[in-house]
């Protein structure tokens, strides 16, 4: 899927707005904890920099509701990007009005300036017009650069592109294009594997990719539903009963289409999710009723690795365990490793964004990967089949 993206004269000495997405978590210090999501935005402000142009960037950060809250204001990540870029940056105490204005153009060619959190304002979640005109008042020029907010309609993402001249950035570009590759052109092996705690969040993205698979790995919260569908007890085990009868009727429908599907055949269990909880390791038919499943067990994570032996696409999205404790995170760390090692191999290896980044980030492997997607919300619902608001207007 190609993007429209701009030209050197473009953005050569113009005044430019640029949505990131700067909605990164907060130390309870002070201070950001997590810069990810900072230094995925940095190629682009270098670029607009060294081209003479005054850049305003925009974004939300948590959801503060149509309300001014200094608890998501925006400063403490303006302070990080300045040491992250290694130059000033300033800081505008609002979006909109005449002092944003002000700021812009006070900025010398190639200055930075972050404007306070857009949510401060119910007219931004509302995708409301003359907010987003307002928000375009100082500015000559708009790139879209936040794919992991593309998939809500706001005016910063979507009504913004009525106002100004506008362009797809290339973090947006990057993650449509390989996001783009794996669900629309695979190499086949293609594997998806799914975990993460709920079998309705990942629904549409398993209708839409039933046709495209050739195997589906499922882990996680989401497979003891699986596991019920099938006739096992699963104690306390995460279970979504409205969805059972989903989870059947896939199991059936994957068989017709000869798309393997794979399960635990064993797990670690516990009596609580607690990083003390005494654990042990159990196969399926034997979960004791008063135990719940918070990991796959080790046959299972060989038997993962090896249905991923030769893939040559692979699409990731949730955990298979509760990772962040240690007793329970070998499964999630099992499938990290193997798509580290089949990327060196050739394969073409996706982390959808959310937990899976956060995990594999975690293991120290997310540069061994083909692709981390900077979208949590986003990446699910471009692998649902959607078609993204705030990617639309930039489609070619
Ligand atoms: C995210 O973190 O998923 C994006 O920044 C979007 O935030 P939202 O879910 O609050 O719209
Ligand atoms: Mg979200």
């Amino acid at each position: 899927m190609k993007l429209k993206t701009y030209s050197g004269s473009d953005i050569a000495g113009k005044r430019v707005l640029v949505r990131v997405d700067f909605n990164v978590p907060l130390s309870p210090k002070g201070g950001v904890s997590d810069d990810t999501r900072l230094k995925a935005h940095v190629p682009l402000i270098d670029e607009l920099s060294k081209a003479g142009a005054r850049v305003g960037l925009c974004s939300h950060l948590g959801r503060p509701k149509g309300q001014v809250n200094l608890k998501y204001t925006l400063k403490p990540v303006a302070d990080e990007l300045a040491k992250l870029i290694g130059r000033e940056v300033q800081f505008a105490p609002d979006c909109v009005g005449e002092d944003v204005k002000s700021s812009v153009d006070a900025l010398p060619p190639g200055g930075v300036v972050v404007l306070e959190n857009l949510r401060f304002y119910a007219e931004e979640e509302k995708n409301d017009d003359e907010f987003a005109k307002k928000l375009a008042a100082p500015f000559e020029i708009f790139i879209m650069d936040a794919f992991s907010a593309s998939h809500r309609a706001h005016a910063s993402t979507r009504a913004i592109t009525n106002h100004l001249k506008s362009f797809a950035g290339p973090l947006l570009i990057r993650e449509i294009e390989v996001l783009g590759e794996t669900r629309d052109n695979p190499k086949h092996p293609f594997v998806l594997i799914l975990g993460g705690a709920k079998v309705s969040d990942k629904i549409s993205v398993i209708e839409n990719l039933m046709d495209k698979v050739d195997a589906i790995i499922i882990g996680g919260g989401m497979s003891y539903t699986f596991l019920k569908a099938q006739g096992f007890e699963i104690g306390h085990s995460l279970c979504e009963l409205e969805k059972l009868d989903f989870a059947s009727e896939m199991l059936s429908r994957s068989k017709e289409k000869g798309v393997e599907i794979l399960l635990q055949t064993d797990a670690v269990v516990a009596n609580e999710v607690s990083i003390d909880a005494s654990s042990k390791v159990v196969p399926v038919d034997a979960i004791p009723p008063d135990r719940m499943g918070l990991d796959i067990g080790p046959a299972t994570c060989r038997s993962f690795r090896e249905a991923l032996v030769g893939a040559k696409t692979v699409l990731w999205n949730g955990p298979m365990g509760v990772f962040e404790m240690a007793p329970f995170a070998e499964g999630t760390k099992a499938i990290a490793e193997e798509l580290a090692k089949i990327t060196k191999e050739g394969a073409m290896t996706v982390i959808g964004g959310g937990d899976s980044a956060a995990a594999i980030a975690m293991f120290g492997l997310e540069k061994e990967v083909t692709h981390v997607s900077t979208g949590g919300g986003a990446s699910l619902e471009f692998f649902e089949g959607k078609v993204l608001p705030g990617v639309e207007p930039y489609v070619l």
